[in-house]
């Protein structure tokens, strides 16, 4: 049978434990936890503008926040913004376009496609040289023209035509937001997330921000956007990461 006897000394430590232990249980119980994430994966934050802070740029942008970058949310609207940054913390803050697009070193676009022209020709050459990752999405019944004429000569032609200058990568494109928010570092086989990219550097990035965000990048080159571009098989499926490989015919 186990003995129930604890020595004097033993006791009194198990004493001085227990008491402080309801201080600190009680102290825990008073102070709200911060909601404030905690840095959980990158090595090396990042500054970051989004250009366009809605459901797309939002559920991205807070995932960075909670992986550690520092993240600026830009709105035509900034102060409709303040209320979501400021739950998120001191490594979110919001601004204009234009302070988004000078504070990131990379920029995450989440726009209807047919606003890439007038953000190119308003933001030229502060966007030259930036690492751009376009979440934006060619859809022909929304954004018209522009749309079109991406279906026709290629995504990352047309939006390199709108964006001259840039590194370019288009990532985030295939997956709704309610799937980045529930899968994000799920458990076992992860989500796969299509980047699609020339710049060797800019694909490299964007590769480690799509698993910070939570998921796992497949990397294929910018003409092959359209293979996961609205209309396509995978285009809405969150699709687990060995099934995308397969489905992209990429080794990685
Ligand atoms: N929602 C999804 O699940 C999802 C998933 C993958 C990809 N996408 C793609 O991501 C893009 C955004 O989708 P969303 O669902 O996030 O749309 P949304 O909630 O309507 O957000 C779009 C944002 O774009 C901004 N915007 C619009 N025109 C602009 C302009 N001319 N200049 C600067 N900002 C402008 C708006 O910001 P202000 O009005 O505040 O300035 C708005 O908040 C789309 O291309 C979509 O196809 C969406």
């Amino acid at each position: 049978m186990a003995s129930l006897f604890i020595p004097r000394a033993s006791r009194r430590k198990f004493l001085r434990l227990s008491v402080a232990g309801i201080v600190f249980g009680s102290l825990l119980i008073q102070q709200p936890v911060p909601v404030f994430a905690q840095a959980k994966s990158t090595a090396t934050p990042l500054k970051i503008g989004i250009v366009g802070s809605g459901k797309l740029g939002g559920t991205v942008g807070s995932l960075w926040v909670k992986a550690g970058h520092e993240v600026m949310f830009s709105s035509r609207h900034p102060e409709q913004l303040k209320d979501m940054a400021s739950k998120l913390g001191p490594r979110a803050r919001v601004g204009t376009v234009p302070e988004a697009i000078a504070f990131g070193d990379v920029i995450l676009l989440a726009v209807p496609y047919s606003a890439l022209p007038q953000i190119g020709r308003e933001n030229g050459s502060a966007l030259k040289g930036k690492i751009i990752v376009d979440a934006s999405n060619p859809v022909v019944r929304r954004d018209g023209q522009v749309a079109e004429e991406a279906m026709a000569n290629g995504i990352g032609a047309t939006s390199l035509k709108y964006l001259p200058g840039t590194r370019y990568v288009r990532a985030f494109n295939p997956v709704g937001t309610a799937a980045l928010e529930n899968e994000s570092h799920r458990a076992g086989n992860p989500i796969g997330m299509p980047v699609a990219g020339d710049d060797a550097q800019a694909v490299k990035v964007a590769t480690q921000l799509v698993r910070d965000a939570g998921f796992e990048p497949v990397v294929v080159p910018l003409a092959r956007a359209s293979e996961f571009a609205p209309g396509t098989p995978i285009f809405g499926k969150p699709t687990p990461v060995d099934e995308l490989r397969k489905y992209l015919g990429a080794s990685r």
